[in-house]
């Protein structure tokens, strides 16, 4: 007997919203050097994504340096390694997607961070929260993402937890609950209690690279029992017994609800550096961090929720990345899926544009190895290469009518004017230009009047990877120069009052790269100005694209 249609597609659509459900999307933000490379590496180490330490990417000082940082980028391996990494463990999927941590980058870390469901928020011990680690939180609540917080370098001399706890509680408006707690830090760190289980779960120095030893993790001893004293000193039980009270009195006890509407984080310790804690944190995420939810979008210009079991198969681009294969001319765009079960080969529309694209070549991205895609959810990323069809904020679905917002533009911080050393090339640094532009390395705002380019950043990192990448993928030698300008507003309004500012402020009106109105402001003061004479045109500090 043949399965009705209606039955098979009812049965097929479960199967789509049973494998989102196991899909657990999340970024790890951090100030630089509290240790987000190391937990990286050591998450994919317990999620059995690779085998040794040391395979992620260079660390520490040596990658900040401007040269070294663009050498890395450049080597296309480890960027793809170091955009999103996939692995399968414990009967979920997890997906880690990595955020830039230099705060000239804020830009790509905001967009990266509307493609994940969670964020685990990376303290160090010793200092707390960071001035980065608050900008990158505010960037998570204006997304309602939930945070679960990992206090790293407990290996190391930390502040006393309470004090850690309260500076969570007081700058961040959050509640912390701890599902752990430490006994000591640095040399006296002896490991650290399971709250809830009431298991000791001993600290196992291990030697230089340790996280790959052959003894793995140590197991848990119960903490009422008598074993316990082979680990902790009689006055360090006492005192663990004790903060084991008080942390049970003075903190609220961990509550999903609260967690997932973004109101508490659950705290995990540990040492990154020593695999210590790491597994927890793992287990944590797969139990706590929730699955991909339902976005909300416009389905032919009606408001409409996208499910993850729905079956059409849709998402977003949040991300392009050219060139990763220096042999080629590719740009990868990364689509973060929204729904139904993609499989390769698929045809997806772009909403804007309508037009329609083979996704015959998909990568997914398993720790340092690129995959292709055969299958993949939402809450899944996959790479989709093309040659500059695809851009960021793009919707793409089977019926090409969902779109989801909420990739906007932002106004660049630092505007110069760009031109290239010989006047020959000047057409082809457009092209370059409008290439980078695509990708949402800087913004590119064409004057009304005059040849020159006017490019926009966050910050200055920014302008020297720019120069950078012109130079090595382009062989265009280009100077920045200072620009008049300070600010960049995208203007709206009726077309008679656009026509009338615009008629009237000719020599600082603009066009970005979608061909839409920008004000160039010579000084704060000016936009204000102007916005106080013209109070019918809005004059905004973001974009979404139409
Ligand atoms: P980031 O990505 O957040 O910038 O930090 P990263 O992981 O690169 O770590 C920054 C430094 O902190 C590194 O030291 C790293 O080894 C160290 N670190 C990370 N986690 C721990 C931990 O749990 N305990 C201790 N003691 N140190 C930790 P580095 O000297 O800059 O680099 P390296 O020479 O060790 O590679």
């Amino acid at each position: 007997m043949s399965i009705p249609s209606s039955v098979e597609a009812a049965t097929s659509r479960r199967g789509i919203a049973a494998e989102a459900a196991r899909r657990r999307t999340f970024a790890i933000i951090s100030h630089p050097d509290a240790g987000k490379t190391t937990l990286t590496e050591n998450l994919l180490l317990a999620g059995g994504a690779i085998r040794a330490a040391g395979q992620v990417r260079a660390r520490g000082e040596n990658r900040r340096t401007r040269s070294d940082w663009m050498k890395i980028e450049r080597e296309r391996g480890i960027s793809v390694s170091a955009s999103v990494m996939t692995f399968d463990h414990a009967g979920l999927m997890f997906n880690l997607l990595d955020t830039p941590g230099h705060e000239d980058f804020s830009e790509d870390t905001y967009r990266t961070l509307t493609a994940a469901d969670a964020a685990v928020m990376v303290l160090d011990a010793a200092k707390g929260i960071e001035p980065q680690t608050l900008k990158l939180f505010e960037v998570c609540r204006l997304r309602d993402i939930p945070i679960v917080t990992f206090i790293n370098k407990m290996d190391r001399e930390a502040q006393d937890p309470f004090a850690l706890l309260d500076e969570i509680g007081s700058k961040l408006a959050l509640d912390p609950a701890p599902l752990y707690w430490p006994a000591g830090s640095g040399g006296r760190f002896k490991g650290m209690l399971d709250l809830g289980r009431q298991m000791f779960i001993p600290f196992a120095k291990k030697g230089a690279g340790g996280a790959g030893n052959e003894d793995g993790h140590p197991k848990s001893i119960a903490f009422r029992g008598n074993a316990i004293t082979s680990y902790l000193a009689a006055d360090e039980l006492d005192e663990l017994t004790d903060n084991a009270e008080l942390v049970a009195g003075a903190s609220k006890p961990f509550d999903v609800q609260s967690f997932l509407e973004g109101h508490m984080t659950p705290v995990f310790f540990g040492s990154a550096l020593r695999h210590f804690g790491v597994d927890e944190l793992l287990a944590g995420l797969g139990v706590y961090a929730p699955p991909p939810k339902g976005v909300a979008a416009l389905k032919a210009g009606e408001a409409a929720l996208v499910e993850p079991g729905d079956a059409e198969v849709s998402g977003f681009v949040f991300k392009v990345q050219a060139n990763m294969d220096p042999n080629h001319r590719d740009r990868i765009a990364f689509l973060r899926l929204t729904s139904g079960e993609f499989e390769r080969g698929m045809k997806l529309k772009v909403q804007n544009t309508g037009r329609q694209l083979s996704v015959n070549a998909p990568i997914m991205f398993f720790a340092s190895d690129r995959e292709l895609a055969e299958q993949a959810f939402a809450g899944d990323v996959i790479g989709i290469p093309n040659h500059g069809i695809l851009r960021v904020g793009d919707s793409l679905s089977q019926s090409g009518t969902l779109r989801f917002a909420g990739l906007p533009n932002f106004a660049p911080e630092i505007l110069q004017r760009v031109r290239v050393k010989d006047p020959l090339k000047a057409k082809h640094l457009k092209k370059a230009l409008e290439g980078l532009a695509e990708e949402g390395v800087t913004q590119l705002f064409r004057p009304t009047l005059g040849a020159d380019f006017i490019v926009g950043a966050v910050g200055q990192l920014q302008f020297e990877v720019m120069a950078d990448r012109l130079a090595n993928e382009y062989q265009l030698e280009v100077i920045f120069e200072a620009s008049p300008y300070a600010e960049a507003r995208w203007i709206a309004g009726d077309k008679a009052d656009l026509e009338d500012f615009q008629g009237k402020h000719r020599m600082q009106m603009a066009a970005d790269i979608d061909n839409q109105p920008v004000f160039l402001a010579k000084t704060a003061w000016e936009t204000g100005y102007v916005a106080e004479r013209y109070p019918k045109v809005a004059f905004a500090r973001s974009k979404e694209r139409a």
